[in-house]
Formats: C-alpha cells, structure tokens, sequence
C-alpha cells in the first residue's frame, strides 16, 4: 500500500511496537479521521469499487469495520458485518495434496460480500450512536447484492470452480519433506516469524520496494491454521487480494502481468 501524508497520529501510531494493537488503532484513527483528504488508507479505498459510501453514508471503513460491537468469528479487525452462514463448495481434486479446511475467517469476510447471499450494505455497527443489531442493518435499504451470475463480482457458494482457499500451502514441510514439490518453499522465498506472539507465514514477492525476509504489504500473505493440533500455512482470498489496494482494478496484492502472482508459489 501507498501510505501518502502520513498524519502525526499516524507517526505515532507507527511507533507502536504491537502490530494487532496498531491495526485496531488504525482504524480508529481513520475513523476519528474520516473525511480527512490525507488519510492514506481512506485514499486508497476511494478511488476502488470497494468505495460503497453514497446514499446518505459517507464513512469508507463502515461497511467493513467498526470501532465497536465488531463481528469477534471473524477474523479480520473489528469486522462489522455478519457471516453469511453459507456452506460453500470448495475446489477439490484428486491431484490436489495439500489439506483443504473449511473456508477460513476472512475469507468468510470477503465471501460475506461477494457470495451474493446478503447485501453489501448490511452491518452490525452504523455510523453514529445507537445504530447496532446484531442481526444487521441495511444503511441504504439492501440494494446492493452481488448477486448477478454474469458478473465477475459474484462467486456464489460454488467455490468448485474458484482457485482453492482454506487450502494447506505446498511448500510447507511436513515429514522432512515439501507436501508439494512443485511450490517454493523455504529458503526460496517461503518465510516465517512469531508476529505478536503468532507464528505468521508468507511467501516473498520480489514486487518494486519489497524486502526479502521481510513481511511486506506486497508479499503473499497465508493465514495460521489449526490443522489438527498444528498450526500451519493455509491460502485464503486476502493471500492474492488486499481489499484495500488501489494498485489493480481486482485488489491484487501484486501485479499480475506474466503471472507473477501464480510463480510467486507455484514452481512451473
Ligand atoms: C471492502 C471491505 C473493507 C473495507 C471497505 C475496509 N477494509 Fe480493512 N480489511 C478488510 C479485510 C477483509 C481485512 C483482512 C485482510 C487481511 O488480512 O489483510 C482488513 C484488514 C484491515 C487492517 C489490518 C491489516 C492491514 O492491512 O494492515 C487494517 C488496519 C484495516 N483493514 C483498516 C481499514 C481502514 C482504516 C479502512 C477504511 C479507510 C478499511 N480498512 C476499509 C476489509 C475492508
Ligand atoms: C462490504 C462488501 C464487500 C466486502 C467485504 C468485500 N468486497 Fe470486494 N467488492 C465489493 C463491491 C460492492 C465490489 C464492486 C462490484 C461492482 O461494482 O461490480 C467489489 C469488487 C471486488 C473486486 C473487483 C471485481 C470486479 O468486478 O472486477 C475484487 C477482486 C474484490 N472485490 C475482492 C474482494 C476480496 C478479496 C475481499 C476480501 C478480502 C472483498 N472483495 C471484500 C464489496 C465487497
Ligand atoms: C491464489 C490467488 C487467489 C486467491 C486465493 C483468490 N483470488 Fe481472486 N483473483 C486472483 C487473480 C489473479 C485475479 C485476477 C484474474 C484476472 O485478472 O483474470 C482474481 C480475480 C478476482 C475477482 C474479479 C473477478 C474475476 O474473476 O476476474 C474477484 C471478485 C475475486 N478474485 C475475489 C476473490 C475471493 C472472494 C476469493 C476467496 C474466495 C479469491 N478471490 C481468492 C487471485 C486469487
Ligand atoms: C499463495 C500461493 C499460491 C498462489 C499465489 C497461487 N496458488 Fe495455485 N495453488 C496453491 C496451493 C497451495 C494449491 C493446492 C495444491 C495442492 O495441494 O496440491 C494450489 C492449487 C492450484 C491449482 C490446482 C492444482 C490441482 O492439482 O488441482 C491450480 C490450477 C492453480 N493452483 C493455479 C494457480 C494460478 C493460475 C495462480 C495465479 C492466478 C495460482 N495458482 C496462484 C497456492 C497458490
């Protein structure tokens, strides 16, 4: 991400040596912000389809986070909207070896979007006091599916067709050995480290400005699974995507011109 002007509160948040701590204040400080032309999140956000504001609402974050109340089953920060409670059918195959878990938290968060079964303008936590349901509120009246097949927005609940997600990575070992071979693993640009007390795994990118063995807003990122009592690296939507980039029309966290994303794991 571009983070242009940063703020003082900004700088100061910065500082902060905790990073889920620094997340929560992010957003808060975006929230307190709002409206601010220099916030730089915010201007990422407002120049991409993931800009919902109009019809009467204007904050950005809001149809996405909230400071409070927030949706505690999913875990992207401070999620302000419900789980679909879909059942999804993931990509299978019998070539396939690494382990497929159920579709992990935030890509229940995507999903609660883009599976058209709700509308994207449902939340838990308006904007303003006194605005919180559980069950949800429609800010602009619910007409806002993504629910149209013939639309790239819509993924449905048939993820059989889709690139695998809760899916194990490849270049994880286990046994000594790779459980694929043909993904890159570690020492070729599959890293770890304990962020926060968590073990975090992510695969380097070699994108303009990103560091090797450094955890990167351009590198891909998988999400810690509990794999049967072990905790591993598993490939969710916000592995490729960040919902917030402004660098491609489809959320890439990198560009995708020679199939950089896909040599980025895959060996071929
Ligand atoms: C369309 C939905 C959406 C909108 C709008 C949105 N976010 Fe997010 N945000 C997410 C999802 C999903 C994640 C978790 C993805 C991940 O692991 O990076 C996330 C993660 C984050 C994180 C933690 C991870 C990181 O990238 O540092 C911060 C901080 C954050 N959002 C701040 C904001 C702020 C501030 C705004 C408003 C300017 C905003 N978001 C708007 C969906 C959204
Ligand atoms: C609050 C609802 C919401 C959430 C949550 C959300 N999106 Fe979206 N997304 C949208 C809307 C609305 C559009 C624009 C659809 C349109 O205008 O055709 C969009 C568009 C997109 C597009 C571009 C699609 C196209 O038509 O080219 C991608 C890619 C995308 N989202 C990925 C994600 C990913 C990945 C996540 C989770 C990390 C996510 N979105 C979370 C609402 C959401
Ligand atoms: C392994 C990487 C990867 C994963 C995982 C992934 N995507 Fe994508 N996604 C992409 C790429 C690459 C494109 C761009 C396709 C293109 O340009 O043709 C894309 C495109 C999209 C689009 C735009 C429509 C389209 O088909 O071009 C949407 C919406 C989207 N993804 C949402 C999601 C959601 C939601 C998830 C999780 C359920 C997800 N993606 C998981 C890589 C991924
Ligand atoms: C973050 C790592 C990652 C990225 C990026 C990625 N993949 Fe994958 N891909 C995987 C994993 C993990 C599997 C599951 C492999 C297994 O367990 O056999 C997989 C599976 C697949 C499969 C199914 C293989 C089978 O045996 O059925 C195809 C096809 C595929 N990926 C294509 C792509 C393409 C095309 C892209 C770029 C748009 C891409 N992948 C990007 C990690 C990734």
């Amino acid at each position: 991400m571009r983070r242009r002007h940063p703020g003082l509160v900004h700088l100061v948040i910065s500082l902060l040596a905790d990073r889920k701590l620094r997340a929560w204040l992010f957003i808060l400080e975006t929230l307190i912000l709002c409206g601010n032309p220099n916030q730089s999140r915010a201007q990422d956000i407002d120049s991409t389809v993931h800009d919902l504001t109009g019809g009467g609402v204007s904050e950005i974050c809001v149809f996405c986070h909230t400071p409070h109340t927030a949706n505690a089953e999913v875990q992207a920060p401070l999620w302000n909207k419900l789980a679909s409670g879909a059942t999804y059918a993931l990509y299978d195959s019998t070539t396939i070896d690494g382990t497929v878990l159920a579709v992990g938290s935030v890509s229940v968060a995507c999903l609660s979007c883009h599976d058209g079964t709700q509308s994207t303008d449902v939340v838990i936590n308006a904007p303003g006091s006194r605005g919180i349901d559980i069950n949800g509120i429609a800010l602009r009246g619910g007409n806002r599916f993504l629910d149209d097949p013939s639309k790239p927005d819509f993924l449905g609940t048939d993820l059989t067709d889709d690139h695998p997600i809760g899916i194990q990575y490849g270049g994880f070992i286990v046994n000594g050995n790779k459980i694929d071979p043909d993904f890159v693993g570690i020492g070729e640009g599959l890293n770890s480290s304990n962020i926060n007390g968590k073990l975090r795994w992510w695969v380097d990118t070699g994108a303009p400005g990103n560091s090797p063995g450094v955890r990167d807003k351009t590198d891909l990122v998988l999400y810690s699974r509990d794999n049967g009592g072990a905790i591993e690296p598993f490939v969710e939507c916000a592995t490729c995507h960040d919902p917030h980039t402004d660098q491609s029309e489809t959320f890439l966290r990198i560009d995708n011109t020679g199939s950089q994303v896909c040599i980025t794991c895959h060996v071929k």
